[in-house]
């Protein structure tokens, strides 16, 4: 590959770019695709612990591609973390990502307001300040109106990330970029920031890209939850879902998108259609949808309870990630199961291969050896050829030998 040509450096500016929220899952990746372009970048941040991991040249979460780059990216001086908000006047492109609503998606939507009001005594003139996060309509107008109340020459821009978790480094240089703002300047220097990762712009209105990134989220979540209905439909009459699903879908490509039950959960799928749900109260269908997903393992209990006697049981929860081959936890639907389980069953031993932020979780080994019956909880790999003569209860179908055990 070609030396990237390195982005020019407004004159009044030592870097080119500062991420706020920059150590994290959305932020890190993006630090380090921009840096790979050849730019100099700031991650400005408030966890010390990741703070302190990306500048040792570690990633502070579990994204196996991103990790050579980071280390490269760093020893190269062209990436470094801060918690000095001080940071945020450095750059020129004040990029801000970090989330918007608790992890229960309730709560005063206003985490990126406090976020931007924590540092907006650095911006300066002359400086982009970019959205990239938003899980509420009118976000964006909020901060060009902070902006203009305090009087800087600065533009805004909401350029939203739409990237998977644990597909960034791919995605980031492939998947084409929503660029949105209100002035024509704040669009091309938007535009001329983001074609340093991807060829393919989108120029939006900015309340079309707002609604578009919403959009893209709750549409994926309702598609799970139309899966996950037509599994309760199926089971309730003691039908096989995934056995129907792959009979209706095969040779029919109008089908093909029809998805597998299982949870639907993780930090961004959830919050975007609850946030659009509370800006729109006729969006009975996204409410629709996270009663759906969100009723899964309650669903699931009821069906374990019909056929084992739990509270004679001690209970193996495999997987404790919001999704298979990720080591996130938050929104995971698979800690609710095992609360529901906790409350009916002896005793409940939970595992998971990849997280490391609970220190409750147990050896696989042990838990296999332990446990009297066993769900899994999120779909990893690891767990496709499991060899255990316990019954597993498997949402997903992922070992192929139906779902109740
Ligand atoms: N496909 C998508 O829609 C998509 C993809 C990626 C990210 N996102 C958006 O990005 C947001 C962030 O997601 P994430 O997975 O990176 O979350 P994360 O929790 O992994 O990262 C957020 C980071 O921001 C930091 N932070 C929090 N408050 C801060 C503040 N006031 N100042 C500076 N840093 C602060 C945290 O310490 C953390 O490191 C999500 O809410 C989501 O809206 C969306």
């Amino acid at each position: 590959m070609t030396e990237p040509e390195p982005i020019e450096l407004g004159s009044r500016f030592a870097c080119d770019v500062v991420i706020v929220g920059g150590c994290g899952h959305a932020g890190l990746p993006l630090a380090v695709a921009f840096a790979e372009r050849g730019a100099k970048v700031v991650s400005y941040d408030i966890s010390d612990r990741a703070i302190e991991a990306v500048n040792a040249g570690r990633l502070p979460f579990h994204e196996p591609a991103v990790e050579r780059s980071l280390r490269r990216a760093v020893n190269a001086g062209r990436l470094v973390a801060s918690a000095d908000p001080a940071v945020v006047a450095a750059a020129e492109h004040v990029i801000v990502i970090i989330s918007d609503l608790d992890e229960h998606a309730s709560g005063r939507p206003d985490s990126i307001r406090a976020a931007l009001a924590r540092c907006s005594d650095h911006f300066r003139d002359d400086q982009i300040l970019i959205l990239r996060s938003i899980t509420t309509p009118g976000t964006t107008a909020i901060a060009e109106k902070m902006v203009a109340s305090r009087g800087i020459d600065m533009d805004v821009a909401f350029c939203p990330d739409r990237i998977a978790e644990g597909m960034a480094m791919t995605e980031l240089f492939e998947l084409p970029q929503i660029v949105a703002s209100r002035t024509a300047r704040g669009l091309e220097r938007a535009s001329r920031l983001f074609s340093r990762l991807t060829p393919e712009l989108i120029p939006m209105t900015v309340e079309e890209a707002e609604l578009a990134k919403l959009f893209t989220n709750a549409w994926r979540y309702i598609r799970f939850a139309a899966a996950n209905q037509f599994y309760l439909i199926a089971s309730d009459i003691g039908l096989d879902y995934e056995r129907i699903r792959q009979c209706l879908s095969r040779d029919y490509p109008r089908a093909g998108d029809l998805a597998r039950a299982g949870f639907a959960a993780g930090p961004y799928l959830l919050k975007d259609t609850a946030g659009l749900a509370r800006a729109n109260p006729s969006f009975t269908l996204g409410r629709a949808a996270i009663a759906i997903n969100q009723g899964m393992p309650g669903y699931l209990m009821s069906k374990i309870e019909l056929r084992y006697d739990l509270a004679a049981m001690t209970v193996g929860v495999l997987g404790m990630a919001f999704k298979g081959g990720s080591d996130d936890t938050r929104s995971s639907l698979a800690y609710l199961l095992a609360d529901l389980l906790a409350a009916k069953a002896r005793d409940v031993l939970c595992t998971d291969p990849l997280v490391t932020s609970d220190p409750d979780l147990l050896p696989l080994e042990e838990v296999l050896s332990r446990a009297d019956l066993l769900v899994i909880g999120a779909p990893h790999p690891q767990y496709r050829d499991l060899r255990t003569d316990t019954p597993v209860v498997d949402v997903w179908n992922l070992r192929r030998q139906g779902v109740l055990g």
